[in-house]
């Protein structure tokens, strides 16, 4: 299935309502939901638990661009929803888990999401579901015209997802390069280190340094988690996280700001510190001016 849809903040939640009732829009009630997303997926997945309703998969890729774009998604209806998430907790990991309460309205065949993400505050989200050979043009021009009709500016407009929202506090970041730290083979340096990155697509890569007896032929963490990256099919780094067992704030050596900006961009930050402690947060272009490029 697909479908055109933007999220944008709303601090007025109440007045949207207000708006989108007085459009004619159809008030189907609030839902609690609770939705799981899993590690090492292609793309982004996710256990979607909700109450009134029942449990599904979805399965999405979806570019992050702020203001309307199209979003490519399967729904599987999930009969055990408990045992479903823990068999891909074991088998992919969790990434993180993303609680809110969704009032839902319809308008024509727009679905109003007017959400209040736990930790995160109260976001509106418009979606049209496409019909199956449509262009799309059609759902563009009813989404950007309701969107005018509920009055959502630019400023407003989200690109991420609620988990690269909950993902992009370097806590979590951070966190996930600490566990990773802990499987690191250093017993040359007795220096471990962790690194995270986060993809577009949502997904978490990690590594760890890996010594060996011939010294140079150790490799950084973050050459790992790059490694890891790469081979799960992504192609860019929107966000990096350090994390040294022996150093609180662990700059990448020379040769990883290299690699890491391969895939990076200028604007892309990178995380040093410690969960819970120390921290502070650097973007690429600091960190490496003047990288080289291989211009044709
Ligand atoms: N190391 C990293 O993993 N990342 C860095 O950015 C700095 C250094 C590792 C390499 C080696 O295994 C150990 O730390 C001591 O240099």
């Amino acid at each position: 299935m697909r479908n055109i849809e933007f999220k944008a903040r709303d601090p007025e939640p109440a007045r949207t309502l207000e708006l989108a009732l007085a459009l004619g829009a159809e008030d189907r009630g609030e839902i609690a939901q609770t939705d799981t997303y899993f590690s090492r997926a292609r793309g982004r997945l996710k256990l979607r638990e909700q109450e009134p309703g029942e449990a599904e998969l979805i399965q999405y890729r979806r570019a992050d661009a702020p203001g309307a774009r199209e979003s490519e998604y399967r729904r599987v209806p999930a009969a055990d929803a408990p045992g479903l998430r823990d068999a891909l907790h074991a088998a992919l990991g969790t990434l993180v888990v993303v609680e809110k309460r969704r009032r839902l309205l319809l308008h024509e065949n727009v679905r109003i999401h007017l959400d209040d993400v736990h930790g995160l505050g109260t976001f509106l989200e418009l979606e049209a579901v496409a019909a199956p050979q449509s262009d799309l043009a059609t759902e563009r021009d009813k989404v950007s015209r309701l969107r005018a009709e509920l009055e959502v500016g630019d400023d407003s407009l989200v690109p991420q997802s609620y988990s690269d929202l909950v993902l992009d506090t370097p806590d979590l970041l951070l966190r996930a390069a600490d566990e990773a730290m802990r499987n690191a083979h250093a017993p040359y340096s007795q220096f471990k280190v962790g690194a995270a990155l986060r993809a577009p697509s949502g997904a978490l890569y990690t590594g760890a340094n890996v010594e060996n007896a011939s010294y140079p032929e150790g490799q950084c963490a973050e050459t790992s988690a790059i490694g890891a990256l790469v081979e799960a099919g992504e192609t860019e780094i929107a966000a990096v996280a350090v994390v040294a067992e022996k150093l609180d704030i662990c700059p990448p050596c020379g040769g990883c700001r290299q690699r890491l900006s391969e895939l990076a961009g200028p604007d892309t930050p990178v995380h040093l510190g410690r969960p819970g402690g120390e921290q502070r947060t650097f973007t690429i272009g600091e960190l490496l001016p003047l990288s080289f490029e291989l211009k044709p």
